[in-house]
């Protein structure tokens, strides 16, 4: 079976190149042909663990090209689309004017019983207004449209894309199915649920999943803020709640409000869809207002703590989106860093992937090779992205360095009995003030761990949740 894969952004680009280390002969096509002879002498174009070894593993073995010509796709049995479907800033909606243009533009090279696959993240009924375009630009074809929704998440999108819960096809004919079940048998034999549905149901269920992990996200969040009032701790009560295993831990980490490319564009376009059909989506409605409220209050929450910003020094740590990525879109940073300096504070930034995409967004900031040298002289470090290598720096490194004390650990990385041990004032994300981050104590029952108890000293129990949690999940002392 030959593949075609329009648009090598990340979705097109993860999904072609593991299509092609699965044996299949894939057509990349983007009209962007710098993109393209990058890709073709084996360069990744976008930061992604495991890309660069896989594209040059593909092309090697001749599997994959990448080309900005369409014509071919004139070979392609599956044709996937994965062209971006950005918010439409006046409605809110997904703009699908890139789609539309693609499926026209492919309309008169696509062959005889072709399949194509929108990939790209769509309001529901979008396959069947595919299909209306098609069938009005080839009265002649025979076609079939399905509905292939991603689940990956990037920095983790070719694990995401060999190892997914499930492979959901949208189809509404025999055909599409058939060649769903030959594409991803592959991993169907390695234990992968393929599911078949509608294209409507398809569509529907990758927005309902973002918008619940969005919620989830959010909902952690709220408790964070509840913690800080209350005198609790969010971290043992993430981990507590994420031993019912109708909740599950995963998305429970409390921070400064989610941002990507993802879940504020597709709650956002689920909020208006939902609309346009009478629908009240009240819960993702208030999902989308407390995570921007959240984003703002992240920046009064520095200015209020340091007394006021003018002429103040901020180191921020983190630029991205999320750790594992150089992807800044809808990032917290872009939102927090502009109020601080208008408040007027100076920034000193560090980022270990996503400084040369930000610099274009984030103007008169000072870009540091090291997160160190981005601390010096600084009044306050204020961390923003999860990178692992964040939770390395020793707090007594950077407090030699600063001239401040303040930290503000926004993603909990750090202990707090070891920033104050520094002599830095631990400003974290849902931990009132009295708690102080002790460790939670994990007994197991007796049979299990013949009665060894799991104490979880001096270190944040989210370094051991939930591979730990799960280990020993019987009683909490
Ligand atoms: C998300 C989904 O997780 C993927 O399944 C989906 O395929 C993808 O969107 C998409 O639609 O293309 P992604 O945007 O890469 O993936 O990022 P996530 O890992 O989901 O994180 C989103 C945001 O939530 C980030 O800002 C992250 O820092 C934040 N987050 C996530 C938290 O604050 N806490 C958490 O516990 C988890």
């Amino acid at each position: 079976m030959i593949v075609a894969v329009v648009g090598t952004g990340y979705v097109g680009l993860i999904t072609g190149l593991c299509l092609a280390d699965a044996g299949f002969r894939v057509h990349g096509i983007d009209r962007n042909e710098v993109l393209c002879s990058r890709l073709n002498s084996g360069i990744a174009t976008i930061h992604e663990a495991g890309l660069e070894p896989l594209l040059k593993r593909v092309l090697r073995r001749e599997f994959a090209s990448f080309t900005s010509d369409l014509s071919v796709i004139s070979e392609a049995d599956m044709v996937f689309v994965a062209v971006g479907t950005p918010t439409d800033e006046r409605t809110g909606e997904a703009d699908l004017s890139a789609l539309r243009g693609v499926v026209v533009e492919m309309a008169p090279f696509l062959k005889s019983g072709v399949t194509v696959v929108v990939k790209s993240t769509v309001p529901v009924g979008t396959n069947r207004a595919v299909a209306g375009i098609l069938r009005e630009a080839r009265p002649d074809l025979d076609f079939s449209v399905a509905s292939n929704p991603e689940f990956l998440r990037e920095g983790s999108a070719i694990q995401d894309f060999n190892h997914a819960d499930r492979i959901v096809c949208g189809v509404s004919d025999e055909a599409a199915r058939r060649k769903f079940t030959a594409l991803y048998a592959h991993w169907v034999a390695r234990g992968t649920t393929l599911a078949f549905t509608s294209p409507e149901n398809a569509e529907l269920s990758k927005y309902a999943a973002n918008a619940f992990l969005a919620m989830k996200v959010t909902f952690i969040n709220e408790m964070a803020d509840l913690c800080e009032a209350a005198g609790g701790d969010v971290e043992h009560v993430a981990a507590l709640m994420g031993m019912d295993a109708r909740i599950g831990r995963s998305f429970l980490q409390a921070g400064p409000g989610y941002g990507g490319s993802c879940f504020p564009k597709d709650t956002n376009a689920l909020v208006s869809s939902a609309a346009k059909l009478g629908v009240d989506a009240s819960l993702v409605r208030a999902t989308v207002a407390a995570n921007e409220s959240r984003k703002r209050r992240m920046a009064e929450r520095v200015i209020a703590a340091l007394g006021g910003v003018a002429d103040k020094r901020i180191a921020v740590l983190g630029i991205a989106f999320k750790a594992g990525t150089d992807d800044v879109r809808d990032s917290v940073s872009l939102e927090l860093l502009p109020r601080l300096q208008e408040a007027g504070a100076s920034i000193r930034a560090h980022d270990p992937k996503a400084m040369s995409a930000a610099a274009k967004l984030l103007p008169d900031v000072s870009w540091h090779e090291s997160a160190l040298e981005a601390a010096v002289g600084c009044d306050a470090v204020l961390l923003l992205t999860d990178w692992p290598d964040y939770a390395l720096i020793p707090p007594v490194a950077l407090a030699k360095t600063m001239r401040g004390k303040h930290l503000f650990d926004f993603r909990n990385l750090f202990s707090a009995a070891e920033v104050s041990a520094a002599g830095l004032l631990h400003v974290s994300i849902g931990r009132g003030a009295d708690v102080g981050g002790g460790p939670l104590e994990i007994e197991s029952a007796p049979q299990q761990q013949e009665g060894a108890a799991i104490h979880l000293l001096g270190r944040p129990v989210r370094e051991f949740a939930p591979q730990a949690l799960e280990a020993a999940p019987s009683v909490v002392g």
